[in-house]
């Protein structure tokens, strides 16, 4: 592959690339709130077009029991080795609206310490629209100039940041449509601007929500304050009583499955540089906080957590009202590690809540959506050419590290279709996914579409 033809064609469609992307941004695809449905439905047609415009066939857009799958191809030869590649065009819901410091579907490129060229800022610019939109263009180079050395399939689904709900069954009745020898994603991150990384594990996650009840009825707090179970009192004792001194979690059981590191892998990920210094500064804390006995890079990447994400209940409306709630709620979260399973977990989670919930209250638990950890065989050849690919791009060997954040579908990828996924992530964890400001280096968008062709060349040449 001729790398100086590469890079001057992305510098003569630098300012194309942009635009195209700020036309996906701004379109408000949040799968998990139903008055976005439409717009959910329109950035599949925009996918399909980009997929159309770049050059792949028989692109579809395949209906599913939820948002649809948008699918295109380029068979060369099949006799040469297929490449997958998976993305989501659903982003997450972008409130709080009042902390944006622009509109969050309303794309612009403002300059940062991180991102000194640049960065676009909008919902969904480094997760995942502007991480998919690198593989169309790194098609739309090498099926335009006629380079593609291997045949490609992608599919970017509408459902990912609500677990994948319709994508499992649609995996199952497809998998001759899927049959692929490696999986490529770009949703994950790299650990600084000048520090290339390859996530080679993704955590998995058991999602549960618990309601606690206790009098039939709201109360006055005076009048029955001290006599009866409080539920808001009683959730958040039970959920302290979820983690020792050490922040181990003493959920019975919920350690058994876990894999500790062997040591070479700990020294293979202690290469990951890391400055704890400007980890805190970035997140205007004092100190980190985490289980006992492990690095925060470990804590990130390798260990299992439980966390609250959201608790409620009572009042909480301006002013003050003396109440004694009748029911309290929390949705609290497992990430786990391999070979945890989250249907284990979840159960085991279930079980221990109601065995510590005490008399007079009732506990109810509802799991969400949950996925499995995932990790990628060091030794897989596509894992190579991306080492290799992201070398030669980047000017630097990458190190691998383990993403803490969590792809439901990918452990199923493995399971159903038997596909081994690269992590090939161009963001930065600092760039605000979910968070308000998110947003995508320019650098980071242009490597990443240096990257990938690279990519397919090393791997064509593996095989
Ligand atoms: N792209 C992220 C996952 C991610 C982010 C992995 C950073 C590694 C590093 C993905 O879109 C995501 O947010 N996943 C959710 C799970 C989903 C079921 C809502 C997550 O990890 O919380
Ligand atoms: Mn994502
Ligand atoms: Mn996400």
């Amino acid at each position: 592959m001729n790398h100086q033809h590469l890079k001057d064609y992305i510098n003569q469609n630098r300012r194309r690339f942009l635009d195209e992307l700020m036309e996906f941004l701004k379109t408000p695809s949040v799968s998990a709130d139903s008055k976005y449905k439409d717009k959910v439905m329109e950035m599949a047609l925009k996918t399909a077009e980009s997929f159309k415009n770049a050059g792949l066939d028989n692109v579809e857009i395949c209906p599913t029991d939820g948002f649809p799958v948008v699918y295109g191809e380029k068979i060369i030869d099949r006799n040469k080795p297929t490449v997958l590649v998976y993305g989501h065009y659903d982003v997450q819901p972008p409130d709080p609206l009042e902390l944006w410091h622009s509109p969050p579907f309303e794309p612009v490129i403002k300059t940062t310490e991180l991102h000194p060229d640049g960065a676009i800022f909008a919902r969904g610019a480094a997760d995942d629209k502007g991480q998919y939109f690198i593989h169309i263009k790194a098609l739309e180079y090498l099926i335009q100039n006629n380079l593609l050395p291997c045949n490609v399939k992608v599919m970017i689904e509408g459902e990912e940041e609500i677990g994948s709900p319709s994508l499992v069954q649609w995996t199952k009745n497809n998998k001759e449509k899927l049959k692929a020898d490696v999986i490529l994603i770009s949703d994950t991150a790299m650990l600084g601007p000048d520090t290339p990384s390859i996530d080679t594990g993704l955590r998995g996650l058991a999602y549960m929500e618990v309601e606690v009840t206790g009098p039939n009825r709201d109360l006055h707090s005076g009048v029955y304050g001290g006599a009866v179970a409080n539920p808001i009192n009683v959730l958040c004792q039970m959920i302290a009583s979820c983690h020792d001194q050490n922040r181990h979690i003493t959920i019975p059981g919920f350690y058994d499955d876990v894999v500790e590191l062997t040591e070479e892998e700990r020294k293979i990920f202690a290469k990951a540089p890391f400055d704890l210094e400007a980890y805190k500064k970035d997140l205007a804390i004092d100190e980190v906080m985490g289980e006992k006995g492990y690095s925060t890079l470990e804590r990130t990447g390798t260990r299992p957590t439980l966390d609250v994400n959201g608790i409620w209940g009572g009042y909480t409306g301006e002013g003050s009202k003396t109440v004694l709630p009748s029911k309290a709620y929390a949705k609290i979260s497992m990430r786990l590690v391999p070979n945890q399973d989250y249907r284990k977990i979840s159960a085991l989670f279930e079980k221990y809540f109601l065995s510590i919930a005490p008399k007079g209250v009732k506990v109810k638990v509802t799991p969400h959506h949950g996925g499995n950890p995932v990790v990628v065989p060091l030794s897989h050849p596509a894992l190579k050419a991306a080492q290799k690919a992201v070398e030669q791009a980047f000017g630097k060997e990458p190190v691998f590290t383990r993403g803490g954040g969590s792809i439901p579908i990918v452990a199923l990828f493995k399971e159903v279709l038997g596909i081994d996924s690269i992590l090939l992530g161009f963001g930065l964890d600092t760039d605000a996914l979910h968070s308000p400001n998110e947003h995508f280096g320019v650098r980071n968008l242009l490597k990443g579409i240096e990257t990938v062709p690279l990519f397919y060349y090393y791997y064509s040449m593996t095989k």
